[in-house]
């Protein structure tokens, strides 16, 4: 049984000063706090994690496992959840002298009105530090007034580096391990517990607290609504959570592996999962969003549960008793409902690298159509899976779409109609009617219910001739 001698305080570090924060909210957001502790530099915009300017760098594993900057969004992460870590806010960077990479936008103009301008630049700090700065190291940041030209060329200015300073430095020291936090203040208790038994040891104590993984969904609750949480378990501490594991035939993936592990860990290995990774937010939420995340808040419009469902993920769930499987087609019950039951945990994501026996080639793919190319929600998301035998014929299929459903859905009655049919156009044209009438989908102000039956259709046909162009 876990012990409960709380703490009433949070420890952090902060621009290199060890902070002890007594009875604070544990999710209050840290831009909340720096707001009212008069770190003003540190910008609030959205509240959303949609523009970039609160960004600040924590210092977290990179997908090697080796100390490293991240860009993370202060408007969306507890309290709690930042106890033991490294935080660097741009009022820590300058040092006497400007930064390389604030005398870079310096050099290049890269900064008017200047609200943007402290999410930049902590942006390509911590991608200085990777000696990769990009076009993606700044894919998160919004800039209404300067225009993208002048802070593309700061970026180009500071990449490469090989940076000797006292951050690289800190880097070397850095201490990884996510301690056990047990936090009380009068009204709200946060756990971070470091193994799965003492999460779900926890559950059971207080079966109405939120487990929070990344808190990229639970945060914008936080900061956009104020909500608090009477009990917070935090999993990212869980090591048996945080594990990519490889054999010959399946890839598994631990519930609170955050994205960008994923996308770099895996690059390669599922193409349509590398494709929807691509899209998924921006850097700083991908930094922090977590697989179990995006498939625990069962969102509708979720990008992942598409791609899973056509590469026939399974789940495994624990509580304490035991562990369960089951396919991720059978989690999804209804609008945010899903198969969990009180005291269960999502621990890991199963995907099988295998093709169908007697299947020749494989074509997989996905899309994400929304208003705006990164860092938007999917008005429409389509994943797809197809395996052809040596005739051409179509053997497996699976076509998993978001948007357009209460939950994450399969076109089940197409799939199989597709099974023993050449992959050809004609067969494309014969199921496109069937697609857009396989679900009723909501009108919404993202897109109609018609454009997204055209979409559903429209988006097959738009993977037989990508395919046919590659072959
Ligand atoms: C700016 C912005 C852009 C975004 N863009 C996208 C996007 O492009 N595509 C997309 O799909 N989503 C997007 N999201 C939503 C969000 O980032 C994802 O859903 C993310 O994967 C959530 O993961 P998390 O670890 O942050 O979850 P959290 O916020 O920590 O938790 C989300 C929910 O899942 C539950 N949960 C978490 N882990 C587990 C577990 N192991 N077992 C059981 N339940 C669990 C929590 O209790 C909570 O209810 C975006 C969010 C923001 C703020
Ligand atoms: S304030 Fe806009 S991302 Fe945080
Ligand atoms: S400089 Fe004004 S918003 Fe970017």
């Amino acid at each position: 049984m876990m012990t409960q001698a709380f703490e009433n305080r949070l420890f952090l570090t902060l621009n290199g000063d060890r902070i002890s924060l007594k009875n604070v909210s544990p999710s209050m957001t840290l831009l909340q706090y720096l707001q009212q502790s008069r770190r003003t530099g540190t910008k609030e915009g959205c509240g959303d994690g949609d523009c970039g300017a609160c960004t600040v760098a924590i210092v977290g594993r990179d997908p090697a496992g080796n100390p490293t900057y991240q860009a993370v969004n202060s408007c969306l992460i507890p309290l709690g959840a930042i106890a033991g870590r490294e935080i660097v806010t741009v009022e820590g960077i300058a040092n006497g002298k400007l930064h390389p990479v604030q005398a870079a936008m310096v050099e290049t103009g890269g900064s008017q009105c200047g609200y943007c301008t402290p999410g930049f630049i902590m942006s390509l700090f911590a991608d200085y530090y990777t000696g990769n700065v990009d076009d993606y190291s700044v894919e998160g940041n919004l800039c209404r007034c300067t225009g993208y030209i002048p802070i593309r060329r700061a970026a180009q200015l500071v990449t490469n580096a090989q940076p000797s300073d006292q951050f690289s430095e800190q880097l070397k020291q850095a201490n990884l391990v996510l301690n056990s936090v047990t936090y009380r203040n009068d009204e709200q208790q946060f756990y971070r517990p470091t193994q799965l038994s003492e999460a779900l040891e926890l559950l059971q104590q207080h079966p109405d607290a939120t487990l929070v993984a990344g808190a990229t969904d639970l945060g914008l609750e936080m900061s956009h609504y104020r909500q608090t949480f009477p009990i917070l378990i935090s999993i990212e501490g869980v090591t048996e959570l945080q594990h990519i594991e490889q054999t010959i035939d399946l890839v598994t993936i631990g519930a609170a592996v955050p994205l960008h592990t994923i996308e770099s860990n895996l690059h390669g290995v599922f193409p349509n999962l590398d494709e929807m990774l691509h899209w998924f937010a921006a850097r700083q939420v991908r930094n922090r969003a977590t697989i179990g995340g995006n498939i625990g808040t069962a969102s509708p419009i979720g990008d992942l549960p598409p791609v899973l469902l056509s590469l026939d993920a399974e789940l495994t769930i624990a509580n304490l008793t035991g562990t369960r499987t089951i396919p991720l087609i059978d989690f999804f019950k209804g609008y945010r409902q899903t198969d969990l039951k009180l005291g269960e945990i999502i621990v890991s994501v199963t995907i099988s690298k295998s093709i169908s026996e007697n299947a020749v080639q494989r074509l997989a793919q996905s899309y994400k159509i929304g208003k705006r190319g990164t860092d938007d929600i999917s008005i429409v998301a389509a994943a797809f899976v197809i395996d052809l035998d040596s005739d051409n014929n179509i053997i497996h299929a699976r076509l998993g779409y978001g948007g357009v459903a209460a939950t994450p859905v399969r076109a089940i009655a197409v799939e199989n109609t597709l099974i023993g049919q050449p992959w050809t156009m004609a067969t494309i044209q014969q199921v496109k009617p069937l697609l857009r009438e396989a679900f009723t989908p909501l009108t919404d102000l993202r897109g109609s219910a018609d454009y997204r039956k055209l979409l559903v259709a429209n988006l097959f046909e738009k993977f037989f001739v990508e395919m046919e162009g590659e072959s």
